[in-house]
């Protein structure tokens, strides 16, 4: 059942190695490392989470990318499809293809919520809207405007529609072309930022707090944070790496290309940490103050700071492009499906997915504000109950299911085949993957899993 060779020639495939890391990084590379990180580092206590972090991406979530890549590369198709291939038309894998896409759509409906806000916040910073203003009133604008009916939506449906534009011009043109502009773009605005930031008196706190480790800050609920980011920053469990694995030439390193990518994503969020902290520090800002860090307390600091306009408005276009070239990457998920698996043209089928996840952001937009009450379940208002069942639920059982599928049902000489681009470039580390695939990476996985579920 392995129909790698006959899909593969009716597939587009990206066209050069750099264009592979780039569309894979740009998918990592996203609100992820410039949002969350820095706001769960800034939680946890620095330096000794990110050791923590850096070991989770290294032991579970490159395992992870490898196996996504070797089952969209191998099986040539959509994440459906993909494992149609590599396990049968009726096999009870095809379970992990349909979450995964359930997954993607899922969370792109609430990123695109935050991605919106993003693009409001470009434009605030370019009417110099937070000049003159006090922390407090920084901070209730942000709230003011994330629980209105309006704005946020046509925020959302902007970008939206942006990353629709792109997905439709198609995997070449759209998005490779996209990330290609755009990820340099996105590297020279963090280096500027880290510099401004760098030269403010009194940096050194905040480059302290970055890289040097305080153990006693550590809690067991911080080791799981780590554990569940590497997850979301690297876009595993969301079948997004399967699909653009099944973009890949067959003669591409798999293992090469996915440690670069894991390097890349790793920079980029370390970078965002360097932008943040030395000024939040320079500012005697309290680091861990939550998911408002990037909205509220960044506008506070680069409107007391010299040339803090500009910045301001660097600093947000940063995170609306990281946040694009992830989107794309989302809605690439559930466009391939349909217009492979059920005959849909990838034009049609980009219009109708994007409108229906939209339509889904709208309401977790909605639930923020006046309409909570009607919206919230189980306790959590509708984008935290998307977020929960994604980045709790989702993606650990289908990352796990992922690696285990590579570790355990397909054949070793498959596998090797993969990641030796069939026996072209030698893999000495073939055993030290599937020991950590079988083995190191679901025992992992099954921990935050439980722990997220409140079990253990
Ligand atoms: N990795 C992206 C980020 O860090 C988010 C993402 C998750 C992208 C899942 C695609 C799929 O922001």
């Amino acid at each position: 059942m392995d129909a790698h060779n006959s899909e593969r020639h009716r597939r587009p495939l990206f066209s050069s190695r750099l264009s592979i890391i780039t569309v894979a990084a740009g998918s990592a590379i996203g609100l992820g490392n410039i949002w969350k990180f820095p706001y769960i580092t800034g939680k946890n206590g620095g330096a000794a989470f990110i050791i923590v972090y850096l070991c989770c991406i290294a032991l579970i979530g490159l395992p992870v990318l490898i196996s996504d890549f070797i089952i969209g590369r191998r099986g040539g198709g959509s994440v459906v499809s993909s494992f149609r291939a590599l396990a049968g038309e009726r096999s009870p894998w095809l379970f992990g293809g349909f979450i995964a896409l359930f997954g993607s759509a899922t969370v792109l409906s609430f990123y695109g919520v935050v991605a919106g806000w993003s693009l409001e916040y470009v434009a605030r910073a370019a009417c110099n809207d937070f000049a003159g203003k006090t922390p407090a009133e920084i901070g209730g604008m942000f709230t003011d405007f994330i629980t209105s009916p309006v704005a946020p939506i046509a925020c959302q449906l902007l970008f939206m529609a942006i990353t629709a534009g792109v997905v439709y011009a198609g995997v070449k043109k759209g998005i490779e072309t996209f990330s290609k502009v755009m990820m340099p773009v996105l590297i020279g605005i963090i280096l500027l930022l880290c510099l401004r930031s760098l030269t403010l008196p009194g940096a050194e706190a905040g480059l302290a707090f970055l890289f040097k480790p305080d153990f006693s800050k550590l809690s067991a609920a911080g080791v799981l944070d780590a554990l569940g980011h590497a997850f979301f920053t690297l876009s595993l469990g969301v079948g997004t790496m399967i699909t653009y694995g099944s973009y890949i030439d067959k003669k591409e390193d798999l293992a090469v290309t996915a440690v670069q990518i894991c390097i890349a994503d790793t920079v980029i969020a370390l970078l965002a940490g360097v932008a943040i902290f030395p000024a939040v520090f320079a500012f005697g800002v309290e680091p861990g103050q939550g998911p408002g860090l990037v909205f509220v307390t960044l506008p506070n600091i680069f409107a007391q700071m010299p040339g803090g306009y500009i910045f301001c408005i660097l600093f947000f276009l940063l995170l609306a492009v990281a946040a694009l070239t992830s989107s794309i990457s989302m809605l690439e998920v559930s466009v391939a499906y349909a217009s492979e698996d059920l005959g849909v043209s990838r034009k049609r089928a980009t219009l109708i997915l994007a409108t229906l996840i939209s339509l889904v952001g709208v309401v977790c937009s909605l639930s923020m504000g006046k309409y909570e009450a009607q919206l919230t379940f189980f306790g959590k208002n509708f984008f935290d109950l998307a977020d929960f069942a994604v980045s709790n639920v989702e993606m650990p059982i289908a990352g796990a299911l992922s690696v285990i599928f590579v570790g355990w049902m397909l054949k070793r000489r498959k596998v090797e085949d993969e990641l030796t681009c069939n026996g072209t470039l030698p893999v000495p580390l073939v055993g030290a993957f599937l020991f950590t695939a079988k083995y190191l990476a679901p025992v992992a996985i099954a921990i935050v899993f439980l722990h997220s579920l409140g079990m253990i």
